[in-house]
């Protein structure tokens, strides 16, 4: 992947336009709502291309002009708005900068001066940030495992410089932070747009080794035996039913005094997800490839740390099985003793995200004694129906720690939504043969999931996302966003900057 080099200016003149052969110009509808036009001598020409009808300026409407077409004689992308600053929201502006990358793709451009982060909607710093943010993710593309169908794209892009009037260091810091968020994001996609014949446990523990060998994390792998004999009965009741090993991935960053307790990362790392001998119908079954995305996010977001380097301890602990129907699979009504020493009545085996998930929370805290511990999991089906595929779920035991996550959603635009914890959905767990069912029945899905894993962090600060119609788009774009590694790094770079 490209990294492209991104850069502010903060007085843009006639004259800073040599240095460019590109210029990205915002354009209200509106008459007088257009300054930079003004700057650059070009509310003229604007308004002719708009009495032409070449160009009204209506949301992500786009106009690329060659550079002989221009009076700078520059390049010249017009990206529309709307009406008028008062019309725009953000969802609104993310397009636009999307809309810019898919009009520069098809030109030759190399440096780019870029005014959408000149208008005047939100603050300079979240404009810069998803200006970065969204223009880098943009050159993702899945390429892994091809068979000729796939060439990469050949755009040229090198370099994008923001017009912003504040140009100081914190505004660098922005940028960096959107780029590593971006580049975080793409190997979070290309994990979990991987097909599950590649993307096993051990690929993703390899995964984890090359990150620990590229920005010198530790890095600690537990097999199948040692687990089994450390007593994470649960997770390897799920990991029976598949001759494929499982993995307890253990990253550690350390970005301060070693004695600072970390904030944990728990992910769950489903590298295929059939239900076991409770089966999933055959419709869609191929997208539970994905069901390793919170496992695909924790490592995500261990790039983008290692490439920003803040002032923090992290741990990132990812349990790694398929989920498999066979002679040696898990049956409904087997009782199995977690790591923990609580008991669990299996009532159904395509519960089996919160079975790994238990014993990764119980041995994470029991290894590294985390400040706060955060898992992220395409959780349940629940989820989608109640949320659906623009923000993912958020539940926890600590309401500072939500809030500070639920904020670091709102900043990225990358958002979540609390649902409730409660003892009347705890006791929708109930089992006669066991400390607790695997399940709660059909309502609160969502809930009872995040309340069987309540019972494995009662000592702890901790927040549980429910990922599973955030981390993945069906239909015709259907693949992986990324997400939620843009709420996970702001959330950590929040909390180093604040220790
Ligand atoms: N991985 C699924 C949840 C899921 C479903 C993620 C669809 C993404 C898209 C999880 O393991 C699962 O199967 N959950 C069950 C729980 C139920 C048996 C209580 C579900 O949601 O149906
Ligand atoms: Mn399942
Ligand atoms: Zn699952």
């Amino acid at each position: 992947m490209k990294h492209i080099a991104f850069k502010t200016l903060s007085n843009p003149t006639l004259e800073s336009l040599t240095a460019f052969d590109t210029l990205i110009l915002p354009v209200f509808s509106d008459a007088n709502s257009n300054p930079l036009a003004d700057v650059f001598g070009l509310t003229p020409f604007v308004d002719s291309l708009i009495q032409a009808g070449d160009f009204s300026a209506k949301g992500n409407q786009t106009l690329v002009l060659t550079a002989n077409a221009t009076p700078l004689n520059k390049r010249l992308i017009l990206i529309g708005l709307g009406e008028n600053v008062s019309k725009l929201t953000e969802k609104s502006y993310i397009a636009a900068i999307k809309a810019v990358f898919k009009a520069l793709e098809t030109t030759g451009a190399l440096a780019i001066l870029n005014g959408l982060t000149q208008i005047d909607f939100q603050s300079a710093s979240w404009r810069c940030y998803q200006n970065t943010l969204n223009t880098q993710q943009s050159t993702y593309e899945y390429t892994h495992v091809s068979r000729g169908k796939f060439t990469a794209k050949t755009f040229k892009l090198e370099s994008m410089t923001f017009i912003t009037a504040n140009n100081d260091s914190e505004t660098q810091k922005i940028l960096a932070q959107g780029q590593a968020s971006a580049i975080g994001m793409h190997l979070t996609q290309d994990l979990a747009n991987m097909p599950s014949n590649f993307c096993t446990p051990s690929y993703l523990a390899k995964t984890a080794i090359n990150l620990a060998e590229t920005y010198g994390f530790e890095i600690h792998i537990l097999e199948r035996e040692e687990m089994i004999e450390m007593g994470m009965g649960s997770f390897m009741a799920v990991a029976q039913g598949s001759p494929t090993p499982p993995k307890m991935i253990c990253l550690r960053y350390l970005g301060t005094d070693s004695n600072e307790a970390p904030i944990a990362l728990v992910g769950k790392g489903v590298t295929f997800d059939t239900g076991g001998i409770s089966l999933k119908p055959g419709a869609s079954m191929d997208e539970m490839k994905y069901d390793m995305g919170g496992a695909a996010t924790v490592l995500g977001t261990f790039k983008a740390l290692g490439e920003l380097k803040p002032k923090l301890n992290v741990v990132g602990v990812i349990p790694a099985t398929e989920n498999m129907p066979s002679g040696n699979a898990i049956k409904p009504g087997d009782v199995v003793t977690s790591l923990s020493g609580q008991t669990i009545e299996i009532l159904n085996t395509d519960a089996e995200g919160r079975l790994i998930l238990c014993d990764a929370l119980t041995y994470t805290q029991q290894t590294y004694q985390p400040a706060k511990i955060i898992d992220m999991a395409t959780l349940t089906g629940a989820c989608i129906i109640a949320l659906g595929h623009d923000i993912s779920a958020i539940l926890g035991n600590d309401q500072t720690l939500v809030d500070d996550l639920l904020n670091a959603g709102k900043t990225t635009y990358d958002r979540l939504w609390q649902l409730p914890l409660s003892e009347e959905y705890d006791e929708l767990l109930k089992s006669n043969f066991a400390d607790m069912a695997n399940i709660g029945g059909r309502p609160a899905g969502t809930i009872t999931a995040a309340q069987f894993l309540a019972r494995f962090t009662k000592d702890i600060a901790w927040a549980h996302l429910d990922i599973a119609g955030t981390a993945w788009v069906s239909g015709t774009n259907k693949g992986a966003t990324g997400r939620p590694v843009p709420t996970l790094v702001e959330y950590l770079l929040t909390q180093a900057s604040q220790s």
